[in-house]
C-alpha cells in the first residue's frame, strides 16, 4: 500500500474484532515505530504491549478509577478554546453522533468507558518516556505514534490513541510494574477493525489547509 493511501485511509477505530493478533505482527509494527525519527536520536520512548486477560485486568481497573474520579478525555486545553477550535472538536463529535444514536450511547459515556476499555482491542500498548526528558520531548512519542498508527493501519490493524491513560497514571503504573523515572505518556488501542460496527463508518474531517497553512514570503 503506497504511504499517501495510508495517510488518506488512517482513522481512529473504535470498534475490534475479539481476534488476537499475532505477536510477529506486533514485532513487525513496532520495526517500523523505532525506525521514527527522535531528537539527538535518543528514542525516549518504551512501549508495553498488554493483551490477554491482563488487557481485561486492565481495562477493568481503568473503568473503576474512571467511575471513582471521573477524569475524562479532554484537550488539555490552558483556558477556553476559541470559537475555531472549539467548533472543530463540535465537528468531530458530530460526526460520530449518528452512529452512537444509532447504538443508543450517548458520547460522554461511549468515549471515556470506550477509551478505559480501549474499545474492547485485544490490545493495548502503553507508550512511557523516560522522566530524564523535558517536556520537548514529548514531540519524539507523538512521531512515534504517527508511526504506530500508520504502520498498523497499513498492516491491516486499527488504532485508538488513548490519552485519557495518562490520567490515571499511578493506577497504571502499579499494575504494569513500570519504574517511577518512566512517565506513563499515554495508551494505544490495536486491533482488526469491526467494520461492521457503525463507529468505524464515519472519518473526521480537517480544517482546510487555508486555516492551518500560512505562507511568508
Ligand atoms: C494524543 C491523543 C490522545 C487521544 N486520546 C483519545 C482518547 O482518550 N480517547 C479516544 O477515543 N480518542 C482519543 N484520541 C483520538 C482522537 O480523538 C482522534 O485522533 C481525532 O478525533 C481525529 O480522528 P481520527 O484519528 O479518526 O483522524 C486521541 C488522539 C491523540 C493524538
Amino acid at each position: 500500500m503506497k504511504l499517501d493511501q495510508v495517510i488518506a485511509e488512517r482513522k481512529s477505530i473504535r470498534a475490534f474484532k475479539k481476534d488476537p493478533i499475532p505477536r510477529e505482527l506486533i514485532e513487525e509494527v513496532f520495526q517500523q515505530v523505532i525506525q521514527a525519527p527522535s531528537a539527538l536520536n535518543l528514542q525516549p520512548w518504551e512501549f508495553i504491549v498488554v493483551s490477554g486477560e491482563e488487557k481485561e485486568r486492565l481495562s477493568r481497573l481503568l473503568l473503576k478509577s474512571y467511575q471513582e474520579r471521573k477524569i475524562s478525555c479532554s484537550p488539555g486545553a490552558k483556558g477556553p478554546l476559541p470559537t475555531e477550535l472549539s467548533s472543530r472538536g463540535e465537528q468531530s463529535v458530530a460526526t460520530l453522533k449518528p452512529a452512537l444514536d444509532e447504538l443508543g450511547l450517548s458520547f460522554d459515556a461511549f468515549i471515556n468507558e470506550g477509551s478505559c476499555r480501549f474499545y474492547d482491542a485485544p490490545v493495548a500498548i502503553i507508550c512511557c518516556m523516560n522522566k530524564i526528558f523535558s517536556s520537548r520531548q514529548y514531540l519524539c512519542i507523538g512521531v512515534a505514534l504517527g508511526y504506530l498508527t500508520l504502520a498498523a493501519h497499513a498492516r491491516g490493524l486499527g488504532t485508538c490513541p488513548i490519552g485519557l491513560v495518562a490520567a490515571y497514571e499511578d493506577q497504571v503504573r502499579e499494575f504494569l510494574n513500570i519504574p517511577g523515572d518512566w512517565e506513563i505518556v499515554l495508551g494505544v488501542a490495536l486491533g482488526y477493525p469491526d467494520r461492521s460496527s457503525p463507529i468505524n463508518r464515519s472519518k473526521t474531517p480537517r480544517a482546510p489547509l487555508g486555516k492551518v497553512l500560512r505562507w511568508f514570503d
